[in-house]
């Protein structure tokens, strides 16, 4: 395997500029390190096949996973050295999956950031499959502010349409969105008031309250405000549906406040993967508590029409969505915040910047 150290600086198709990346590496005594280095072309497939592309990085989104890779996450960070970052918009260098070179693309998933190097690069080969066109309108910073974090928070709202059961819904009816200053959270936020819903956004942060208010929910408010921690198996029945972040304990409080026919699509688990809970929401209310899993679930097809969806909803979140540009060297002080909960909104890594 090619060392960080001995790289070519050369990018393939940017004659004399220098292809950097943020790269985590994880040393014999398991200590990990990261920093801005020299990108090189693989480091894990030295025979690429044939139908990898090659993509100019652009932008790359911010996402939790990332925040893992970057401090050496045995379960994100699959390799070493790693570039993270599991979303990367750019352009295409050279023609390929059927779009002309220089075609504006975007990647998500695909293992990227976790078992093959990521977005937090200037460069990123990727098979040819895993490429998608970018939608007319969105630029590539403007796709990293939705990225992966649009992508779950559309494929949750969907679950919960499918899933909770109008019959049992009340006038006025409310739905929750937990962990909401962070990136899905606001995401969810907006998806589920475009589409109508009266949304109360669940933050612990009170600075989140005036974007959150602006993305269009109709109240926003603390966990212990909104959440009845009591040991009751059941508590009164408020939510129709629930987008959960966080997991943990507040989602097995949430559960138990779900009304009959109510779900919970179950996304993260910022604040902990155990889920202290009782089978009453679901025997006693019918309660559904659904999986979301952005990066396995969607079809590459399924992905276009996300994509487009995410692209007619931007104009709306464009002025409204907390989103701030970071250079590569800022890549390990955003990882520490986001990690430690201190963020708001999204960040999108500018290789360029
Ligand atoms: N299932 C999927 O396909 C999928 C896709 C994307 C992301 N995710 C997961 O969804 C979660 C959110 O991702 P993200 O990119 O939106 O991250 P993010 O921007 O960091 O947002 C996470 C939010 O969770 C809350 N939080 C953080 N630490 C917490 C703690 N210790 N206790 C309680 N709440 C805490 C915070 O919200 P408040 O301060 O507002 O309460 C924070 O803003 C992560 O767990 C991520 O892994 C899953």
């Amino acid at each position: 395997m090619e060392s960080p150290t001995e790289a070519s600086s050369e990018a393939p198709g940017r004659r004399g500029a220098a292809a950097r990346c943020w790269r985590v590496v994880r040393a014999s005594d398991g200590s990990v390190r990261g920093g801005v280095a020299a990108w090189y072309r693989d480091a894990h497939d030295e025979s690429a096949a044939a139908s990898d592309v090659l993509v100019r990085v652009e932008a790359a989104g911010f996402n939790y996973k990332d925040a893992l890779a970057c401090t050496g996450h045995p379960g994100v960070m699959r390799v070493t050295p790693l570039v993270p970052g599991i979303d990367a918009a750019g352009t295409l260098v050279g023609a390929a999956a059927g779009l002309p070179d220089g075609a504006p693309v975007v990647v998500t998933g695909n293992q990227m950031g976790e078992t093959r190097d990521g977005g937090f690069a200037t460069h990123l080969r990727m098979p040819a499959a895993a490429v998608l066109p970018r939608p007319a309108g969105l630029s590539a910073a403007e796709a990293m502010a939705l990225g992966t974090a649009g992508l779950t928070a559309l494929l949750a709202c969907d679950r919960l349409d499918r899933l909770v059961d109008q019959r049992h819904a009340r006038t006025d009816e409310e739905w929750l969105v937990t962990g909401a200053s962070g990136g899905v959270g606001m995401l969810a936020v907006a998806c589920l008031a475009a589409s109508g819903r009266r949304v109360v956004a669940c933050t612990r942060k009170p600075a989140a309250a005036a974007a959150l208010a602006a993305l269009g929910a109709a109240a926003v408010a603390a966990p212990e405000e909104l959440v009845d921690s009591s040991p009751k198996s059941l508590a009164s029945g408020r939510w129709g549906g629930v987008v959960d972040t966080v997991g943990g304990r507040l989602l097995a409080d949430v559960l138990r406040s779900v009304r009959t026919g109510g779900a919970v699509a179950a996304i993260g688990m910022a604040g902990g993967s155990d889920l202290p809970t009782t089978v009453h929401p679901f025997i006693l209310r019918g309660v559904t508590l659904a999986g979301i899993d952005a990066a396995t679930q969607p079809t590459q097809a399924e992905r276009l029409v996300l994509w487009s969806r995410l692209a007619a909803l931007w104009p709306r979140l464009r002025d409204r969505f907390p989103v701030v540009r970071l250079p590569l060297d800022a890549v390990g002080q955003r990882a520490a915040a986001l990690l430690r909960g201190e963020t708001i909104g999204r960040a999108v890594v500018i290789p360029d910047l």
